[in-house]
């Protein structure tokens, strides 16, 4: 697989056009397919071989501000997008947020997202979760300059669900989701539809995020050097969907939301404060075949959960706050507030929590559990500074033999959290969890173990994770080994995979695996 960063003078070169908008002639090698820059504010067609989209969406990168605390507006850096066609309902804005606005599509639609960078340096947008073309993934190596677009051409291959999308130019995505760049992309499909969730008002998005303000009240990033790369940024201030001391106004009835951890690196346990379980519903990946009771539930960087939540038996004026216990996870040892949920108005409806969710939709494992030997990636302390897979770190256009895959294969992938084992810093110690992802697939999660070394800690989280259903992160505690099961389907070329501790990633706890067809 060969990389080429094309420069704008290299591009003009390339197309022969000095100004004005410019046309990418679709004899492009397949490498420089969907780069295009724009001169100025002009934004160039894509490729002809895709036909016209069902939906074309542009969207930007800005530095603005916003009211995020009482007092002076905050700094932030967010997504702003329009509908070029298709339904207007394709984007809805999130009010009062930093966060880019809410994508709505459904399975099956043709997409086209011009991407410009207005930011003061290189980024490029990735779909967390959704099964793209390698060209649409927002590999770093295809990060764009300022001023530059990059058009994205994709079709909508995914189950209904909650997907995000978020900046991943290489060493950058961390400060760059931090200071706001970030946003759900949600996907209807007609088996969803057929079971009658709620919906509309009631089918509402939760995105947490934490976040540290200087006395002025602008975000504070990495300050506490060394120490914020290793463990990863930990802020002391809860936002959700962009805002401080989050209240919920619901009515008494049946609520969908949509919990997305879009922290860089804390991991949560959540729970409703009075003890009531949580109903899970869905994972990365779309819809669970059952809904799931748990006493709470265990949210890594990235990943999200959808919960069913019936206020109907609760008095008007009643409040309930959404709260972290206290966990081994870093920085996890005190109870703090998520959200609280206020009973405001009465509203009967008649949708109930239904037995089935969604039919047979999971793959057959018997065989690959059976008789494949996993691909093993151990995750390590390196021998310097920063964490490593398989002690490598990354690089940007290689995949090392062992991480060569091939199109159309099942297969078997090891995590193993080598903490304890390590002679680096932190070495001897327990070492820190890793939130693994996998970039262009959901996966199944078929098997965790733990050293005894990690008992204690992992005990802490381990009743709150939701291992049923499709994944695209999986959370991969001290001492532990999860094993996950995995096709590469469709699209072959140099996909990522890594940590989502952001942090962790930005300093090379990411690697490249290439599916051959
Ligand atoms: Cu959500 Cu490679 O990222
Ligand atoms: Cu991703
Ligand atoms: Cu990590």
């Amino acid at each position: 697989m060969t990389s080429k960063r094309i420069t704008r003078q290299d591009f003009i070169r390339l197309v022969g056009v000095g100004g004005g908008a410019l046309f990418l002639s679709s004899c492009l090698p397949e490498d420089l397919q969907g780069k295009v820059l724009s001169a100025g504010s002009k934004i160039a067609p894509a490729p002809q071989s895709y036909g016209a989209p069902d939906v074309e969406i542009a969207l930007k990168a800005v530095e603005g501000e916003t009211q995020i605390l009482p007092g002076k507006a905050t700094g932030v850096w967010q997504y702003l997008a329009e509908v070029l066609t298709g339904p207007a309902e394709s984007l809805k804005a999130v009010p009062g947020s930093y966060l880019g606005p809410i994508f709505n599509l459904e399975k099956g639609q043709t997409v086209r997202v011009h991407f410009t960078n207005e930011l003061r340096e290189e980024s490029i947008v990735h779909w967390h979760g959704l099964h793209v073309p390698v060209e649409a993934d927002g590999h770093p190596r295809l990060a764009i300059q300022p001023g530059e677009t990059y058009i994205y051409n994709f079709s909508v291959l995914d189950r209904a669900g909650t997907y995000w999308y978020h900046p991943h130019p290489h060493g950058r995505t961390g400060p760059q989701a931090y200071y706001g760049l970030a946003g759900l992309f949600l996907v209807k499909d007609e088996e969803e539809s057929a079971v009658g969730l709620p919906a509309g008002d009631y089918d509402l998005p939760i995105v947490i995020q934490d976040r540290r303000f200087d006395g002025d009240n602008q975000l504070i990033y990495g300050g506490r050097g060394m120490m914020d790369q290793m463990m990863g940024f930990l802020g002391n201030r809860v936002l959700v969907n962009g805002l401080a001391d989050y209240r919920l106004p619901v009515a008494t009835r049946p609520y969908r939301l949509r919990l997305l951890n879009g922290s860089n690196s804390r991991i949560y346990k959540l729970a409703w404060e009075d003890g009531t379980p949580l109903t899970v519903i869905a994972t990365d990946g779309g819809l669970l075949e059952k809904p799931l009771q748990k006493d709470y539930v265990t949210l890594a960087p990235a990943q999200r959960v959808e919960l069913w939540v019936d206020f109907s038996e609760r008095p008007l004026g009643e409040e309930l706050r959404l709260v972290n216990l206290p966990s081994a996870a870093p920085d996890g040892g005190v109870v703090f507030p998520i959200m609280t949920v206020v009973v405001e108005r009465e509203e009967s409806a008649t949708v109930h929590l239904p037995g089935q969710l969604s039919r047979h939709n999971l793959r057959d494992e018997t065989d690959a559990v059976n008789q494949r030997t996993p691909r093993e990636f151990s995750l390590a302390m390196g021998r310097g500074m920063g964490w490593t897979i398989n002690g490598r770190t990354f690089e940007m256009t290689a995949a090392a033999r062992d991480e060569i895959v091939k199109l159309g294969d099942l297969e078997v992938w090891q995590f193993s959290n080598q903490a304890g084992s390590g002679r680096g810093m932190m070495g001897g110690g327990m070492g820190l969890p890793h939130p693994m992802h996998v970039h262009g697939l959901q996966y199944q999660i078929i098997e965790r173990r733990v050293s005894s070394a990690g008992r204690s800690a992992w005990d802490t989280l381990s009743d709150g994770f939701v291992d049923e259903g499709w994944h695209d992160t999986v959370l991969v505690m001290p001492g532990e080994q999860v094993k996950v099961l995995l096709k590469f389907e469709d699209f072959s070329g140099l996909y990522l995979y890594h940590c989502h501790n952001l942090e962790h990633e930005d300093m090379g706890m990411m690697r490249n695996y290439l599916v051959e067809s």
